[in-house]
């Protein structure tokens, strides 16, 4: 029952991720077998890994592969520092992740000069605990400690695009990293496996490129895996957001999660000085922003029921003075985006070259069922309670309930919070 809360998955789906990220599927045809078995490469092929999108996750791995001697051509549409709502938080789960691949540097608060700086530039700050409001009652859930985990038990909140930026400089450093700006247009397929792309680089020309493996990381509005994933569920609902600017929260080390109807909103420290507030809206039901009625709705519908005092003050000040800056976006089934680099770097790193089609595509066989356990489970409670919240008239009673577990302590809180930092 307390499981019938969106946002919750919402945040479950946060912390096992760092999201959409995508192989091309290799289909393979069997009487061709052994013609593909023959080492296949090009001429002049400069690089054995193509990724398109230097996301998150198109970022990540383009380090994790070149530490690993591959020579890595990513292509990204745009190189400026994305500015946009989402992938804000990164559970404690994420960090290990991120250290695991090496770039545990890019979020650290150690005081060495390289961090700090680094720390300064993304500003992260840590998220200690989960604050929850309901009808006038409120309680702060701690993640709890694992001695197994090598850090505090501490997320953190952070632009997603300046964490983007970092991640896209730190791969680009790397001698084996070629970064481009340039759209990538098409994927070159033959004989059902992808053997590259042709994209149109920063000066407009139409480039085509080869290499052993080409891996699309092109995010949740992805055209190009459009033909190799089926992900036509429907939109419930759009997350409205905007920044505060010039603020500093009472409690700036959780994410405030206020209890509201019809649906649920947050209000967290995202840099030292800005707040992120959100606030979630029914797909059928949003308000116009050109018309005002957005920002009616926030002012006369969502604040009244974020408690009096700071966490009110902060989320209506950022409506008076973001009013051009609110942005809103869909909910999108999310998946598991560095656990998916983590794992496909370990399946390649044994194989000498790329070039071995038919052990390539054995691998990405099994990169899809290794995958699989966390990313369905991920994926398909996120869709189903989404949809229960969303969808059904008991909303209420769900709602209740949900905030009675998660604030009856013992075992259910801090296992609740378990999952949440993953
Ligand atoms: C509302 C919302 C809130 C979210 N909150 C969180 C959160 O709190 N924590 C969390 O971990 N995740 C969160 N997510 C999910 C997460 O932000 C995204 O899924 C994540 O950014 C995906 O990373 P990515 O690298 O796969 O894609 P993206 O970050 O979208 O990167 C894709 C890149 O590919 C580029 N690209 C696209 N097409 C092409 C092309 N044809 N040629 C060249 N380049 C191309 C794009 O420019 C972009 O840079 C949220 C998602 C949403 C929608
Ligand atoms: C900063 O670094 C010094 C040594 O380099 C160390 O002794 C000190 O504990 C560090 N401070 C913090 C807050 O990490
Ligand atoms: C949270 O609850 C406590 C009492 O349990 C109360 O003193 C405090 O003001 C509440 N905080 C908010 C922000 O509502």
């Amino acid at each position: 029952m307390a499981t019938t809360y969106t946002w919750l998955w919402t945040l479950l789906a946060f912390i096992l991720t760092w999201m959409v990220f995508d192989l091309i599927k290799r289909k393979k045809v069997g009487t061709e077998e052994t013609e593909v078995d023959a080492e296949e490469t090009r001429d002049g092929e400069a690089h054995d890994v193509i990724i398109v999108g230097a996301g998150v996750a198109g970022a990540a791995l383009a380090y994790a592969l070149a530490k690993d001697w591959r020579r890595v051509h990513v292509i990204e549409r745009d190189l400026k520092e994305p500015q946009r709502f989402m992938g804000e938080l990164m559970q404690p789960r994420g960090r290990l992740m991120l250290a695991q691949l090496g770039l545990e540097g890019l979020l650290s608060s150690l005081n060495s000069s390289s961090y700090s700086l680094q720390h300064k530039i993304i500003e992260a700050q840590e998220i200690k605990s989960l604050a929850i409001y309901k009808d006038g009652k409120n309680d702060t859930l701690y993640f709890p400690d694992n001695k197994n985990f090598p850090y505090e038990s501490a997320g953190r909140l952070l632009r997603n695009g300046r964490l983007v930026q970092r991640l896209r400089k730190k791969a680009a450093s790397h001698a084996n990293v070629q970064l481009e700006e340039g759209t990538v247009k098409f994927l070159i397929e033959e004989k059902g496996a992808v053997k590259g792309v042709i994209y149109k680089n920063s000066a407009g020309e139409e480039i085509t490129a080869f290499a052993p493996l080409t891996v699309v990381c092109d995010g949740c509005y992805s055209n190009l895996r459009r033909s190799a994933v089926h992900n036509k569920e429907e939109v419930l609902s759009y997350f409205v957001g905007y920044v505060t600017k010039n603020t500093r929260l009472e409690d700036p080390h959780s994410m405030h999660l206020i209890f509201s109807k019809p649906l649920p909103c947050v209000v967290y420290q995202i840099t030292s000085n800005e707040v992120r507030c959100a606030a979630e809206v029914p797909a059928d039901s949003i308000p116009s922003i050109a018309n005002g009625e957005m920002v009616n709705f926030l002012k006369k519908t969502v604040a009244p029921q974020i408690p009096d005092g700071n966490l009110r003050e902060t989320f209506l000040k950022g409506v008076e003075e973001g009013l051009l800056e609110i942005k809103t976006t869909a909910t999108k089934r999310m998946m598991v985006a560095l656990s998916d680099v983590l794992i496909l770097r370990n399946l390649l790193r044994p194989l000498p070259s790329l070039g071995n089609t038919k052990k390539v595509l054995e691998l990405v066989k099994s990169f899809y069922n290794i995958r699989q356990p966390m990313s369905a489970t991920v994926n398909t409670l996120a869709h189903v309670f989404s949809e229960l919240l969303v969808a059904t008239t008991a909303r209420e009673g769900m709602r209740q309930s949900c905030f009675n577990y998660l604030s009856s302590g013992g075992f259910r809180t801090s296992g609740m919070m378990a999952i949440l930092g993953a």
